[in-house]
């Protein structure tokens, strides 16, 4: 079956990159994107421009933000995450690369240096000038008092959450080690992810043509189901529920 391939695959495996979308932490209690009752189907994005140039935007950002907090307060990892840390403690798995913003890899045992986060971390904010992080609290305390996303105290930019928005730059350090990873690991197992937001999408492929084997686990064919050496179309969290251990 695919979950004993994936067994030998693993084990005969020296250095494992896991590329994390969505789908892993739907089981915490956060909806992915794209499915049915996902965030873009009830959510139209805010993209980068409009948010640094409307007051507006902002504002209805940091509302959509404060009313998941509740979800992304509670939610804990998954199996999906535990069994990618339990990999990582046995030195199979240098590190993760995640499309994810729900700091749940390293909730679940990855030192935070061994996370490279594509789309940036939405469990704190940063201004969008000068980079100074603030905590969600120090938002949500100004946002209730002046009743309008606050700009920065050092520079007066306004502050956004951590992430990435579409039409923002990508995080060049983060780039560089995941194409690192891709370009030096041996299995790359693309996970919970629909494959079709770039530049993230790309270093599956990437992995693929530097010679590493691909495994592709989702609910839903993906985009580069074609290219993978083995596809799981299976929950995620009882896929990998075999591989959590210690
Ligand atoms: P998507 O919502 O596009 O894809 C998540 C995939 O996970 C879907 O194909 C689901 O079928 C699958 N899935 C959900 N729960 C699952 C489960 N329990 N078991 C197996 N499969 C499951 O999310 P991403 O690919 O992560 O970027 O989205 C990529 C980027 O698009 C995000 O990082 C975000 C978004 O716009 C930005 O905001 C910049
Ligand atoms: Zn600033």
């Amino acid at each position: 079956s695919g979950v004993e391939r994936l067994g030998d695959m693993i084990a005969e495996a020296r250095a494992i990159v896991p590329f994390t979308g969505a789908g892993i932490s739907t089981e915490c209690g956060i909806p992915d994107f794209r499915s049915p009752g996902g965030i873009w189907t009830r959510n139209r994005p805010i993209p980068f421009d409009e948010f640094v140039a409307s007051p507006e935007a902002r504002n209805e950002s940091w509302r959509r933000r404060f009313a998941m907090e509740e979800v992304f307060a509670a939610a804990k990892p998954g199996r999906g995450h535990r069994a990618l840390a339990s990999l990582y403690r046995a030195g199979k798995v240098p590190a993760v690369i995640t499309q994810n913003i729900d700091n749940l890899h390293q909730a679940s045992g990855f030192a935070s240096e061994h996370v490279v986060e594509l789309h940036g971390n939405t469990t704190y904010a940063r201004c969008i000038g000068c980079g100074q992080a603030y905590p969600l609290d120090w938002v949500r305390r100004r946002f209730d008092d002046d009743g309008a996303a606050p700009n920065c105290t050092a520079c007066d930019e306004p502050v956004k959450t951590a992430t990435i928005s579409f039409g923002q730059m990508m995080p060049d350090d983060e780039m560089q080690r995941a194409t690192a990873l891709s370009q030096s690991c041996d299995l790359f197992m693309a996970i919970g992810s629909s494959l079709v937001v770039w530049p993230a999408a790309g270093f599956p492929l990437m992995a693929k043509r530097a010679g590493a084997r691909l495994v592709i686990i989702n609910r839903e064919p993906t985009e580069q189901d074609d290219i993978a050496d083995l596809v799981i179309h299976h929950d995620i969290g009882e896929t990998l529920g075999p591989f959590v251990g210690n």
